[in-house]
Parts: C-alpha cells; structure tokens; sequence
C-alpha cells in the first residue's frame, strides 16, 4: 500500500510542478510589488522614549529564554533609528508601497487611549512622511503579534473588551496618519496569535488553552476586525478615501489522492480551519459549517455543554459581513493531507479539532526554516481557492519569501521568487483573479521569532553584529529590481 501511494504522489507531483511554467507576460502597469517588515521584527527601541512594554518584549526576556540563542527584539536592525536608510533601500528598489506594522504600545504604551506616546505618534509620522515624500505608499499593518503588557494583563485576546480597545487604538492611527495612509491591515496572520499565542503556548504570551482561550482570541480578533473596519468607514472613509483589510495566511493543502473524495474533503476541511475560519465570518457572516460542526460534535463528546467555539448573535454576524475591502494574502507552503485515520478523542486545539492528517514529502525542496518547503505551485492553487470561494474578491500578497542561511549570493530567492510570482500571475491569467500586489518577505534580515536571528528571509542582509546594523544587498535585490522595473518574471516578456 505504502508504495504505492509514493508512487501516485510522486505522478501528482511531477504534473503539478510541470505545469508551473515561468510566465511571461507582463504585469499591469497598476500591479504594486512591495517589500513587508513587522514592527517588532525590525524596529527595537523596545523601551525608548515612552515606548510601553509589548508581550513579545516580556517573551523574549524570560530566563532561560525561549527563543534560539537567547535572541530578542531589543534592537533587532534598529530601524526605529535608521528608518531614512531602510525608505533608501525602498527607493533604490524601486517599490511601490511598504508594508510595515505598527506597535501599539510604542504609541499607547498601556495599550489603553487614555495615553499617547508622542514620540511614537512622530516616529511613524516620520516614517509616512519619509515614504510619501519618495512616492512609497505606507501599507500599515496595525497589529502584527505584539498585544502592549498592559492589554494582556487584562487578559488580552480572551477579554472581549479588546473589541473597544483595538477599535480606540485603530481610530487612532487613523486620526494621525489617515491622510497619508490609504491602505490598512488590521491583523496579520492572526491564527499565529490565537493558535500559538493562546492554544499551544509556544509564542507569546504562551498561553496553553487548546480549543478554548484559542478559539477565543479568534472570536475576539473577528470582532475586533469589524469593529476598526467599522469605524473607518464610519468616520474616515468619505474624507479619507482608503482601504481596510486584513491578513489571512495559509499552506495550500493539497489532497494526497486527488480522485479520493475523503482526501479531497480533507483539503477544504483544513483550509476552512486555517483560512476559513477567520476569512468566512468576514465575507460570509459567521464560522464554516465544517468548523462549526466538528468542534460542537468534539466538544459534545468531550463533556461540555456546548460548543468550545464561541456563537455570534445575529447582530454580530451582520456588522462581520461584508469587512475586507481588500485581503491580504500570505503564502508560503504547502503540505499534503488526507483524513486521520483514528482522531484524537480528547484533542482540543484547532489542529485536533480538524481531523486532518498533513505532512510534506521528503522530496519537496527544504529551506532553512523546518516548517517550509519550496512548492511554488501551492501559491497559485491557493488564490484559485481563495478566489473561488469567496467570490473573486480584491486580493494582494501581502507576504512572500524564504529564508537561506544569509548568503550574498542567494541564487535559490531569485529562483523561489521567479516561480512563486510566476504561480502567482499563471493563476491571475487564467482565472482573471482580481490580484492587485506582491509583497516580498521580507526587506531585511530581521527577528524571526522562535528562531532569533539565525533565520534570514531578507533582500539585505544585516549585520547583527556590528552596532551599526549594516545593510548590504543580496544578489536577489538586482532581481526584484528588474522585476519591478520591467513588470516582467522573466528575461523579456511577449506583450
Ligand atoms: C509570517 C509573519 O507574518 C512574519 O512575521 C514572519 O517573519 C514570516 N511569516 C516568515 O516566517
């Protein structure tokens, strides 16, 4: 049996990866390719000039430390001061927009309204200004992992009041920046804060509560989405005249046996828990039924009462609907899936909750990081996916890239970018997707989480050890460039 089932992977395998071939038409002249960064990932100044404490400011500071080599955010590439050299950078790349996040507690150091940061409230203002002044549009992730301490204190994405809170702070920047700022992201990849932040504990603030305070935080983020979507098209939309979306990521999942309907079935079941449950209540008004039928039958069974996952009212569901008016994609990977054969009767996290069994093959291409392998062609099913689903809507990539061991001669980024960009617009060509953008991950060199320092996903490196922070471009920045400028994947394009 084991054999072959190898063997008709690898036949599946072999079809999908022939049929990427490199696209060579050219890009819209409207189609925006960008570089993405994250607050706490470039920024440091963790603690300068007013800046509250953040919950990956508390992580990344326990001893013994949770992250490889001890690594934190403090400084990271110090960009909270070299902010004029990354926009030269930008420049010199020739981008149309950047995205970067804004920390929370640097402008309310509490998290709460009651006090404003204004050193923090002017280094953003700097940093737009730098921007618009180059003709780069800011694209602002308002949160991306780093809940203020003081937010989390009160119990952070399991207090419902967070929907207020977030909804303050988000008529915040859009009171200050809002005339400069025409593209927002509310939450970027917020199954990362639910899931690792609240279900399996290994992100900050390292909750364990699989399937409840998990499930939770998804609740609360959703409304809290609607809430900032709200307020902008209430009180901002007429004068200011932007976009306000959100940032959904997900592997493609791709059936093992294409003409098993049980595999087939295990495939949207697991993209309605990763990309669903977050993208469904926002376009469709409340959790997939999938979702909404395997936790209830799992929590029955495991003795609740009811649902471990939170109901909406009716009144919720209609201020959900109806809340992206542009989606943020970010894509990376793909995996395998089939049924569990026996689920986990006890399991309560998203990832048991599922019943999917997902795993890459050994002969996808590694990279540096152990959750990544190289399958350009998951990207282009994935937006097919999207777009079929939700009913074509305005999308952007909003993150896309691979870590290396940081050489200056990063042949395999160019090659990975060619191929996922070209899977990317195959995909838009032939299925007219409504894709409006292309975000590389990342910029620079930059803090990744669990693993510190030791995983480069950047355009330049950065030298960690110098206090300097030294920038120097790989050999991928002449390729983005070219790109960019030509509007072309490849040497030269046919239209
Ligand atoms: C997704 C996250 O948004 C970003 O913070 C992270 O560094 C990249 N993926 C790479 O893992």
């Amino acid at each position: 049996m084991y054999p072959l089932i190898l063997l008709v992977i690898g036949c599946l395998l072999n079809t999908i990866k022939a049929d990427n071939h490199l696209n060579n038409m050219t890009f819209p002249d409207t189609f925006m390719f960008g570089c993405a960064t994250a607050a706490y990932q470039i920024e440091g100044g963790w603690n300068a000039n007013g800046k509250g404490e953040s919950i990956w400011d508390r992580f990344t500071h326990q001893v013994p430390s949770p992250i490889k080599n001890n690594d934190t955010g403090d400084v990271a590439c110090d960009s909270y001061h070299k902010y004029k050299e990354d926009v030269a950078l930008l420049v010199d790349l020739g981008v149309t927009h950047y995205r970067f996040s804004i920390s929370w507690s640097r402008i309310l150091p509490t998290g709460l309204i009651n006090e404003i940061n204004l050193d923090g409230v002017d280094y953003y203002r700097a940093l737009i200004h730098e921007l618009k002044e180059n003709n780069i549009e800011p694209f602002v992730t308002l949160f991306h992992y780093d809940t203020p301490q003081g937010i989390e204190d009160l119990g952070g994405w399991r207090n419902s009041f967070i929907e207020t809170w977030f909804s303050d702070y988000a008529r915040l920047c859009f009171e200050l920046f809002g005339d400069d700022v025409k593209y927002w992201m509310t939450f970027n990849e917020a199954k990362q804060t639910c899931v690792l932040g609240y279900g399996t504990g290994v992100y900050a603030p390292g909750v364990k509560s699989p399937g409840v305070a998990e499930y939770m935080c998804i609740h609360n983020v959703l409304k809290a989405h609607a809430a900032a979507w709200h307020v902008y098209n209430d009180e901002f939309r007429a004068t200011q005249k932007g976009q306000v979306g959100i940032v959904i990521d997900s592997s493609w999942f791709q059936p093992e046996n294409e003409s098993l309907q049980a595999d087939i079935d295990a495939s949207e079941t697991l993209l309605q828990f990763t990309f669903g449950i977050f993208a469904t209540p926002l376009y469709m008004g409340d959790y997939p039924d999938i979702v909404k039928e395997n936790v209830e039958r799992r929590s029955l069974a495991q003795g609740y009462l009811r649902s471990r996952l939170p109901e909406f009212t009716e009144e919720e569901k209609i201020k959900l609907k109806g809340t992206v008016d542009l989606l943020g994609v970010n894509t990376y990977t793909s995996s395998m899936v089939r049924p569990l054969d026996v689920p986990d009767p006890e399991g309560k996290g998203l990832n048991s909750d599922c019943e999917v069994y997902q795993y890459q093959p050994d002969d996808w291409e590694k990279t540096d990081d152990v959750w990544m392998r190289v399958t350009p062609w998951g990207s282009g099913e994935l937006v097919k996916w999207i777009a079929r689903t939700y009913g074509n809507p305005p999308m952007i990539i909003t993150e896309n890239g691979r870590s290396d061991t940081g050489t200056l001669d990063d042949d395999a980024r160019i090659t990975f970018l060619m191929e996922y960009i070209s899977s990317i617009k195959n995909a838009m060509d032939d299925n007219n997707l409504d894709i409006r953008g292309y975000t590389v991950w990342s910029l620079l060199d930059n803090f990744e989480w669990l693993f510190g320092y030791s995983s480069k996903f950047g355009l330049y490196q950065v030298d960690f050890d110098s206090p300097d922070r030294t920038r120097t471009p790989k050999k991928s920045v002449e390729y983005y460039k070219k790109l960019i400028r030509t509007r072309c994947i490849v040497d030269s394009c046919v239209n």
